[in-house]
This record gives C-alpha cells, structure tokens and sequence, in this order.
C-alpha cells in the first residue's frame, strides 16, 4: 500500500503511546483514523490533540477483549467514514512482569485476553469486512521484538507476542490473493505509558496477580520506558514497512542479524552438544556486537541501566511477597 490519502485506518490502542503515534502519522498522510481504545483519559488527551490539528479523527471507546464492542465499533467505523477501514492496526497491549512460576490465571486472562485475544478479535472482526468491500488494503499489528525471546519475568507477554507473530505471518500468506499485505512491528523498548497498564488498565476483576505490583514498582519501569524509540519515529518505520510491503518491521539498523543471533538458538536446542553451546554462550562476555544491539533495542547502554527508583515496596519484576514457594532471589522483599 503506498497512497494513504483519502483512506480509512481504524487503529487500537490508538490514544496513546505506540498507537497514538500511528493515529498521528496516517492522519498527517491524509488519512481518515479511527482510534480504538479502552481508557477514556486516554481517548480525552488525544482528541484534545486531534481537536487542534483539525484532522478527520474519530474516536471509539472498546475494550479489544469485547467482541460484540468490536463489531459495534466496526459498523461505526463505516457510518462514520463511510466504509470498512483499508488498514487495521492493532496495537492495542498489556504487560505484567513477575516470575512466571508465580503467574496467576488472571495474569495470563488478562495478558493473552489483550495482547493475543485483543488481535484475534479484531482480525475476526474486520478482515471479512476488507475482503467484502474489495479494494484490498493493509493489516499490522504491533507486536513486540519480545516475540522473538522466552523471558520468564514477562512470560504471558513474550508468549501472547509469539503468538500473534506466528498468526499474523498465516494471515500474511492468506491475505495475499485478495491485495491485503500484512505487517508485524516489532519495536523493543518504546517511550510510551505501558508501565501506567498493571494499575491503572487492568480490569478490577483480573486484579488478582502473583507479581509485586505497586505505583513504586511500576515507576521502575516508567524510567526505563523513557529511554525506548519515539512512538513517531516507531510509526514512520511502520509507514514504510507498509509502503514496502515488510512482512518484519523492526525499527534498528541491525534488525535482520538480530534475529538471525536470536533464533540459532532453537537449532541449538535440538542436540546435547547445542545444549553445551548455548551454555558455553552464556558465560562469555558481551561482544560489541551484542552490546550494539542493546543499545539499539533499549536506548542505553548495557552497562549503564538509567537510575530507577529505590524505595521499600519497589521490586520490579519479583514475585508477591506473601509466595513463600517462589525462590528467594525471585521474590519482593
Ligand atoms: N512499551 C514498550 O516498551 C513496548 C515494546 C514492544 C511492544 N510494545 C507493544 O506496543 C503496543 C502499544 O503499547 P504502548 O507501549 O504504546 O503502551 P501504552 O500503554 O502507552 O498504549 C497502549 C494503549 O492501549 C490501550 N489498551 C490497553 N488495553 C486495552 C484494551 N483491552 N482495549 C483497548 N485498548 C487497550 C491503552 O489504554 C493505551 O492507550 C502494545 O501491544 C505493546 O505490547 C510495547
């Protein structure tokens, strides 16, 4: 897809962060946008900002893991623009960071019903509406380069983003003999306010966690989220990823030896002497290059984590404190 002026985009997550920054850079190129998302406070800031450029925006509140919201805001999409959109993106996303042996049912309810749930919902929802309408178009979703690792202190996440990478790549072939290309953003860090997700987005109902959850623990994150990829710089990549028919966006110059790095270890798995190599990996030092590909990914370096808050109900990423059976190291103190 290469002319976006004049079309419809219906974007989730779209008022704020990653999604907000797509909202902002398909309006810029002309386009009708719907933004999509759960939080009203959200929705409120940015149409104040949308209100000021004069662009055709249009907001919805749907919560992606609603399916009957979903095709509520679909028929909305088309009284409002008049047609179904010509690029869905979902964006719309969650995280929740703990040690996975201490996940609750409610951690992976709430992480995979958004993060892998939300993006079923909307494929569901609108690709039989693009195929009907016949003028072919564009899905992306923004995934995460999590997708690309198992990390067990945000394993609902990593795995939910596994997930809809291997889906949308289905998709990717499926949509092709209907001129409908498929794209999967696949940023590391990005300076948004996801860290804001585990207390203020999180339903009352799937409150319940095994991970150390307070507004001092969540401010960890919120620093490091700071030094992450701009969210218009991450939809620009997005832009020409479309326009270049990508199936893989991943904004960094090193993208493709980044994965080539990340995926051998799958081959390594297959053999007791991989199982040694991998080992044997893990001891050595970072080498330049890796140290580069952090840099890219994070925003800063290796061995120099921006300063994050210190204070008596601050541990990021460990366990409740109450779960005696999770190992000491990985447990709030
Ligand atoms: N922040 C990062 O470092 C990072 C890295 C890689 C990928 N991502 C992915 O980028 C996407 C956007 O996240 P972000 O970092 O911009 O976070 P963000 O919190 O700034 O924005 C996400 C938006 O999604 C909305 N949302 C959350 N749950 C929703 C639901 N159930 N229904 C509808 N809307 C909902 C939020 O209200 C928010 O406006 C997510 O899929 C996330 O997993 C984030």
């Amino acid at each position: 897809m290469k002319d976006f002026a004049g079309k419809i985009a219906f974007i989730t997550g779209g008022a704020c962060g990653a999604g907000f920054g797509q909202a902002q850079i398909f309006a810029e190129a002309g386009m009708k946008v719907v933004i999509a998302d759960v939080r009203q406070d959200h929705i409120d800031e940015a149409m104040e900002y949308f209100k000021k450029t004069g662009a055709p925006v249009h907001a919805i509140r749907l919560d992606v893991t609603d399916r009957a919201g979903y095709a509520a805001a679909a028929d909305e999409t088309e009284r409002v623009f008049g047609s179904s959109p010509d690029l869905l993106v979902l964006t719309a996303g969650v995280n929740a960071f703990g040690p996975v042996e201490a996940s609750t049912f409610e951690d992976f309810d709430w992480v995979m019903g958004v993060n892998l749930g939300g993006v079923i919902n909307g494929l569901v929802t609108f690709v039989p509406r693009m195929i009907k309408a016949g003028r072919g178009g564009y899905v992306a979703a923004t995934v995460s380069y999590g997708a690309f690792g198992a990390t067990p202190f945000v394993a609902p996440y990593t795995a939910s983003k596994m997930a809809v990478l291997n889906l949308l790549e289905s998709y990717w072939q499926a949509l092709k003999p209907y001129g409908i290309g498929v794209s999967a953003l696949c940023p590391a860090n990005i300076n948004s306010r996801i860290y804001e997700a585990a207390i203020k987005t999180r339903p009352e109902s799937l409150k319940n966690t095994g991970y150390n959850v307070s507004e001092e623990t969540q401010a960890v994150l919120a620093v490091t989220n700071k030094t992450g990829i701009d969210p218009r710089d991450l939809a620009e990549s997005l832009k020409r990823g479309i326009e270049t028919e990508t199936f893989l966006v991943i904004p960094y110059p090193s993208a493709a030896r980044m994965v080539e790095i990340d995926m051998r270890r799958f081959a390594d798995y297959t053999s007791p002497e991989g199982m040694k190599r991998l080992e044997e990996r893990k001891k050595q030092p970072p080498t330049e290059e890796q140290k580069q590909i952090f840099r890219e990914k994070e925003g800063y370096e290796m061995d120099q984590a921006p300063e994050a808050p210190q204070g008596p109900d601050v541990g990021f990423g460990k366990a409740r404190k109450d779960l005696d059976w999770v190992a000491p190291e990985n447990r709030a103190k």
